[in-house]
């Protein structure tokens, strides 16, 4: 039996030293598939069970009457009921019939055409990103490549103008920082963010209401064909969710060599320079690990 290693997949310190921890995941899906793993992740939040197993992770994901994520949230931390009651209106803290009411709006937005439409621009992104890095002799891989990638990525699918991408990356990095002192600076701070994600999105809601595009955006905003629409508030958190979900984990995973090597710097010629790694953040924010 292959030594027990020391189960902690909630200390960001391994995650910004050696990346994900596969050797704890690993000895996990042999010996303990599901892991009662009483160390939450915070001050006073319950522990929770890791679900290390491709089958056992798809049988929890397919049962929301057992497994559900509206009952208190898929959030690790435990919340007051009126803050769940909130949370409630993103997709992800919700089950069925919500959960594939949203779904259906979601999907409309997300068709192989839509997401085409976008590709060639993508592909000016990333060019532009390695123009950007062309002058030097050697960068740091995370901050100019994986951090800045999915927030224009995600600013162009929802169609907010470039000037804003900035201001995108900084707000969702203080709603979904919470556990990370280098992003937030306390609670207001996160509330302050969320606050004013929500009037950017607002915003953004009325100029398509206003002059609908072939986008993302305007397709969530369209009345279904029993005429219901998505509410201010639903699209608000959508909007959210949307932001906040596609970048942290984009930009973690990039980062993330999968060898417990830091990402090195890359040598504007494209190779990687060994053993230079400067640190970064990853968190531990995917309690399943996709791998199995
Ligand atoms: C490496 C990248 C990513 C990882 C590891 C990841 C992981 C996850 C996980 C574990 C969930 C929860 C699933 C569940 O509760 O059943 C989730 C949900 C979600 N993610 Fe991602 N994600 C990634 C990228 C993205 C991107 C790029 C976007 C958007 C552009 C995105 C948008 C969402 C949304 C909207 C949900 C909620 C889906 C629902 O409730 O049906 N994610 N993601």
């Amino acid at each position: 039996m292959a030594e027990e290693p020391e189960i902690n997949l909630v200390d960001l310190d391994i995650y910004q030293r050696s990346g994900a921890p596969h050797d704890q995941f690993a000895w996990l899906r042999e010996h303990a598939p599901v892991f009662w793993h009483a160390d939450g992740g915070g001050v006073g939040w319950p522990g929770f069970w890791a679900v290390t197993k491709h089958e056992d992770v798809a049988q929890v994901t397919r049962h929301p009457e057992i497994f559900s994520s509206a009952r208190r949230t898929a959030a690790f931390k435990e919340w007051s009921d009126l803050a769940v009651e909130r949370m409630r209106l993103m997709m992800i803290n919700m089950d069925p019939p919500q959960h594939t009411r949203q779904r259906s709006f979601v999907n409309r937005g997300f068709t192989p055409r839509m997401i085409g439409q976008l590709e060639e621009h993508i592909t000016q992104i990333c060019s532009g990103l390695l123009d950007d890095i062309a002058g030097y002799g050697e960068v740091d891989f995370v901050t100019e490549i994986a951090a800045p990638l999915p927030t224009q990525v995600i600013c162009e699918l929802v169609g907010a103008p470039v000037e804003d991408r900035d201001r995108i990356f900084k707000l969702s990095n203080r709603v979904v920082g919470f556990d990370d002192p280098e992003m937030v600076t306390s609670p207001a701070d996160q509330m302050q963010a969320v606050a004013e994600m929500y009037a950017y999105a607002g915003e953004l809601a009325e100029r398509r209401r206003q002059q609908p595009r072939d986008d993302i955006v305007t397709q969530l905003l369209k009345p279904d064909d029993a005429g219901q629409e998505l509410t201010t508030l639903e699209f608000n958190f959508f909007f959210l969710l949307l932001t906040v979900a596609g970048n942290e984990t984009t930009r973690n995973a990039a980062s993330d060599t999968g060898t417990g090597e830091p990402v090195a710097p890359i040598t504007v010629a494209g190779t990687m320079v060994p053993g230079h790694g400067r640190s970064w953040r990853t968190a531990p924010r995917c309690r399943a690990d996709w791998y199995g």
